[in-house]
């Protein structure tokens, strides 16, 4: 080794001696400041194991806001409801919300966008999204939804098939949701177009799938040696089955890709680069359908009256027609926003199962006032999270029997949508926030319920489905999930299903 290199050793040992020997202490006004008990690394192995179950333990030793370290950042954690608007409207001058997510995007999908303006990004989306295209997205759902899910040759038949749920819930909507967004192979169809359809979007769901679940370790950059080869080819595969050149030939693309791809163009993205954009939307818009229709079935078919329920709502969907529900080619808008149990359904669903991150640099000191009047001093240089799957979502003083599910959680007696739910005697305003909120709000809320509750439709209409053991536990959680959008199961839940003729 020569001179230079053994210096440089030395001075690397050096920093890293000093840097675990720098203890920070609380000033005053400051959270709560737990460090854990190994240098540097604070409570990461904890965090990362289980974040919901850490973070409750700190909640229980601190109260709703303490500083922790987590692999050298100091984290400070906010758990209090009532006080998350003010982080969740904060300028990014002071509470940055997308430094740590250019992070995640370079770590797990490669993206690196120089000059990335998310408000101007948000402000296309939420044309194509939300107001101006939704029906037409919503229309585009269901016709793939039933290509997907009535056309295969045995669904045609008849014939009983086993699958894990998961995998079946997943796989429907992705690939409805890829046919959706990123277009079809012809318009108008024909048997054998559908038929690639499926084939195509069901190689687009097994990459995918492959990627997702190593995402947690790819986002932590704990991926282990063995594995980085397996993430460069699924990745690489994802790249040419998004590549622009690629999805150029494809019929009816949605508003929202030929709007997105503008956009890339005048930023002057590669088409290398705009492949990985368009691998990450794939992942930011289909990662949390899939989940939640199997969190939705599951729930239902564990719980009989809640099952019978929402079959008594979309008994009435369509409403007065003479025409099968099967040969329709949309479901009437008015129908799908008059679905109060099933809404409440999916609200239970969420709040049980969505657990994301919300999370913010702290760009410059700052005070931080909660809403019961505290005040609290923030560093420069930390992070800011708020959990609120812990609260408000499994807030034992917002709701009781919070880890058990009831399906008329979020109905009214009169019907209609339950609102108020309260805290220290206090309304709420985010009582559940499976969607985010503020800056983060998602983009896609409305055409998610809309896909969800079409993908609920056509199952309970057209398909037997039933548990393979009518004994089946509601499965844990995947753990190492937390911070990602909706929980996945541990394991998948054994079903079998077949088409009514
Ligand atoms: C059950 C389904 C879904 C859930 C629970 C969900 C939840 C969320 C959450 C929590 C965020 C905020 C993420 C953050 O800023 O950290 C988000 C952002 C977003 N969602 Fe969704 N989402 C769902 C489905 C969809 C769908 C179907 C689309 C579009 C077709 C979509 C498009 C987006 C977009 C574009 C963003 C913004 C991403 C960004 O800020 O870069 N989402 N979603």
């Amino acid at each position: 080794m020569s001179w230079a290199a053994l210096l440089g050793l030395l001075a690397a040992l050096l920093l890293l001696l000093l840097l675990l020997s720098r203890r920070r202490a609380r000033r005053p006004g400051e959270p709560p400041l737990d460090l854990g008990s190994i240098p540097w690394l604070g409570h990461a192995l904890e965090f990362g194991r289980d974040a919901a179950s850490f973070l409750t333990r700190m909640k229980e030793k601190h109260g709703d806001i303490f500083t922790v370290l987590v692999g050298g950042r100091y984290v400070t954690v906010l758990l209090d409801p009532h006080s998350y608007d003010t982080v969740m409207w904060e300028p990014r001058t002071k509470l940055d919300f997308q430094a740590y997510a250019v992070i995640l995007m370079e770590r797990i999908f490669k993206v690196q966008l120089p000059d990335y303006d998310p408000s101007d990004e948000k402000a296309k989306m939420k044309l194509t999204l939300q107001h101006r295209d939704l029906q037409a997205l919503t229309d585009a759902m269901y016709t793939n939804l039933c290509t997907v899910l009535l056309g295969e040759p045995a669904e045609a038949a008849g014939d009983w098939r086993k699958a894990g749920l998961l995998e079946f819930s997943y796989s429907a909507l992705l690939r409805a949701g890829f046919l959706t967004l990123y277009g079809v192979e012809a318009s108008p169809g024909t048997p054998e177009s559908q038929a690639e359809d499926r084939s195509h979007s069901a190689d687009v769901f097994h990459t995918f799938r492959q990627l997702d679940l190593l995402l947690p370790k790819l986002a932590r950059g704990s991926v282990s040696a063995g594995d980085k080869d397996h993430v460069c080819a699924v990745r690489g595969r994802l790249w040419k089955l998004l590549s622009p050149a690629r999805l150029a030939s494809r019929a009816l693309r949605s508003s929202w890709l030929e709007s997105y791809l503008l956009h890339l163009e005048e930023m002057g993205v590669s088409p290398e680069m705009q492949a990985r954009v368009l691998v990450q939307q794939l992942w930011a818009t289909q990662g949390n359908m899939g989940p939640a229709a199997f969190w939705l079935l599951l729930y239902l078919l564990k719980n009989p009256e809640a099952l019978a329920a929402v079959r008594g709502e979309l008994e009435h969907i369509p409403p007065h027609a003479e025409q099968p529900a099967s040969q329709m080619h949309t479901l009437p808008q008015k129908a799908l926003d008059n679905t109060p149990v099933l809404d409440s359904v999916l609200s239970e669903c969420l709040r049980l199962t969505a657990a994301p991150f919300i999370t913010r640099e702290v760009v410059a000191d700052m005070a931080l006032p909660l809403a019961d009047g505290r005040e609290f001093s923030l560093r420069r240089g930390d992070r800011l999270l708020l959990f609120p799957f812990l609260s408000p979502q499994r807030d034992p003083e917002i709701y009781t029997d919070p880890e058990v599910f009831k399906y008329n959680r979020f109905l009214s007696p009169d019907g209609s949508e339950k609102k108020d739910f309260y805290k220290g005697g206090k309304r709420l305003k985010n009582y559940t926030m499976p969607w985010g909120a503020g800056h983060n709000q998602c983009l896609g809320k409305a055409y998610a319920i809309y896909s969800i509750k079409q993908f609920v439709f056509l199952v309970l209409t057209h398909f037997d489905l039933e548990l393979v053991s009518v004994d089946e536990e509601i499965p844990n959680f995947d753990l190492s999930r937390y911070g990602f959008g909706l929980m996945q199961p541990e394991r998948d839940v054994p079903v079998q299903y077949r088409v009514r003729l």
